[in-house]
C-alpha cells in the first residue's frame, strides 16, 4: 500500500461555491483570489476548473501569475502586491497581467515604462488596513496620473481590503467603507473579500474579491446564512496504518503528554505536521474513522498521529481517516490547533498529493 495521505478536491464544490458568491453579489463582477497555490489548493488545478466561470484571477505576485499562463490559464490575472522591481512590467504587460498599483514607486515604474499595449490597473487605497495602499487624500492624484498614462488603461478599479469585515457588528468595516465611498473617483471600484462578500452587501460594488469562501469555508466569526451553503473543496484523508491495546498509566507518543485513564485502543494514523496536519492540534481535536469520531491521544508528530479508538472496537487497519472535509469541518480543526482554516489549507505541502475527486 502507497502512503495513503490525500488532499482530495471537489471542483464541483468549488463551482458550487462560485454560484454561492455570483447570488449574493449578482451586480458584481468577480475575481477569484488563488495566491498561494489557491490556499495550499493546487492553483493550476483550481484556475483551471475556475476560469471559465469567473471573471478574474488574483495572486499575490508574477511568479504565480507565471505558473498560471505555463500551464494554460489565460484568463485576466490581477497581481494583489504589483510588481516587486522595474523590469517585472514588460513581463507583466507580455504575459497581459492587471497591475495593482499601490505606491509612488509602483506608479513611477508604470509612466516609466515604453509598453507597447496599457495595462489594466487595479489601484489600491488604503482606507485602514494600514498594509498597503495610497492615503485616502492622495487617491485623486494616483487616479489622474494613471489617467494620463498612455501605459495604463481606461478602466481603472479602485480598491481596498477590509480588516475586521469578519465581525458582522464590525465599526470599523463602516468607517473603511465610509472612507472609500468619500473617494468618489470616476472609476471601478472594489472592496469585499469573502466576508465582505457574505454580510456586507453594501460593500459589493463592481467587482468581488473572494477567496476563502470559493473554497467552501466561512471566514464570518458567528453562523450565517449566506454562508450555510458552502460547500468544502479540500479533504484531507489518511488511513490507519497501525493498531495497539495499551493498558492504564501507559503514554503516548512524543513527550509521553497523553497518560491512558483506562485500558485504551489506539490507532496510528499515517498522516502529521510534514503532510500539512497542524502540530499545535490538541488531544480534543476530532477526526473521523469510518464516519465516526475520535480524538487525538498524544502530539501530532512529523509524519503519524495517534488517536484514542477505545470507544470503536470496530476500528480495522487500512480504515479510511478524514483530518477534514465533509463531516468535519475546517474550521473545527483550525479552532482546535489555535490557528485558521486559512493557514492549514495554505501550509499543505507539497508531500501530500492533490487528488481530483470529483470534477
Ligand atoms: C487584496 C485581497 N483581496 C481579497 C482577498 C481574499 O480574501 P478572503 O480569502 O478572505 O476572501 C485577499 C486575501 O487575503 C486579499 O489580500
Amino acid at each position: 500500500m502507497a502512503r495513503p495521505n490525500q488532499a482530495e478536491l471537489d471542483l464541483g464544490a468549488l463551482r458550487h461555491n462560485v454560484s454561492v458568491a455570483r447570488q449574493l453579489a449578482p451586480q458584481s463582477k468577480m475575481l477569484a483570489v488563488i495566491k498561494a497555490n489557491a490556499y495550499g489548493h493546487g492553483a493550476p488545478i483550481i484556475a483551471t476548473a475556475l476560469q471559465s466561470h469567473v471573471d478574474a484571477l488574483g495572486v499575490a505576485c508574477l511568479e504565480e501569475a507565471l505558473e498560471l499562463r505555463d500551464c494554460g490559464v489565460t484568463s485576466p490575472v490581477l497581481l494583489l502586491e504589483g510588481v516587486f522591481e522595474e523590469a517585472e512590467i514588460n513581463t507583466a504587460a507580455q504575459l497581459g497581467l492587471w497591475l495593482t498599483i499601490g505606491n509612488e514607486q509602483q506608479l513611477k515604474w508604470l509612466e516609466d515604462s515604453k509598453l507597447t499595449t496599457p495595462l489594466h490597473c487595479w489601484l489600491k487605497v488604503n482606507t485602514g488596513m494600514n498594509r498597503l495602499g495610497v492615503a485616502p487624500d492622495q487617491a485623486k492624484g494616483y487616479h489622474r496620473r494613471l489617467t494620463a498614462s498612455a501605459n495604463a488603461a481606461t478602466d481603472i478599479v479602485t480598491y481596498t481590503h477590509f480588516a475586521t469585515a469578519d465581525d458582522i457588528t464590525s465599526q470599523k468595516t463602516h468607517d473603511q467603507i465610509a472612507r472609500f465611498d468619500a473617494l468618489s473617483l470616476n472609476a471601478l471600484r472594489s472592496a469585499a473579500n469573502s466576508a465582505g462578500v457574505l454580510a456586507w452587501p453594501q460593500a459589493h460594488y463592481e467587482w468581488v474579491r473572494p477567496g476563502y469562501m470559493l473554497y467552501g469555508n466561512s471566514p464570518l466569526l458567528v453562523e450565517h446564512a449566506n454562508a450555510r451553503s458552502l460547500k468544502p473543496v479540500m479533504a484531507l484523508t489518511s488511513a490507519v496504518i497501525s493498531l495497539r491495546d495499551i493498558p492504564t498509566g501507559e503514554t503516548v507518543g512524543y513527550d509521553a503528554k497523553w497518560i491512558a485513564e483506562r485500558a485504551s485502543k489506539i490507532a496510528t494514523v499515517a498522516i502529521g505536521y510534514g503532510d500539512g496536519y497542524p502540530r499545535q492540534a490538541t488531544d480534543s481535536t476530532p477526526v473521523l474513522i469510518n464516519g465516526q469520531r475520535a480524538s487525538l491521544a498524544g502530539r501530532v508528530s512529523m509524519d503519524m498521529i495517534t488517536v484514542d479508538v477505545t470507544d470503536l472496537p470496530q476500528v480495522q487497519l487500512g480504515d479510511e481517516v478524514v483530518l477534514w472535509g465533509k463531516g468535519l469541518s475546517l474550521a473545527e480543526v483550525a479552532h482546535c490547533a489555535n490557528t485558521t482554516g486559512y493557514e492549514l489549507t495554505t501550509r499543505m505541502p507539497a508531500r501530500t498529493p492533490r487528488i481530483v475527486v470529483s470534477e
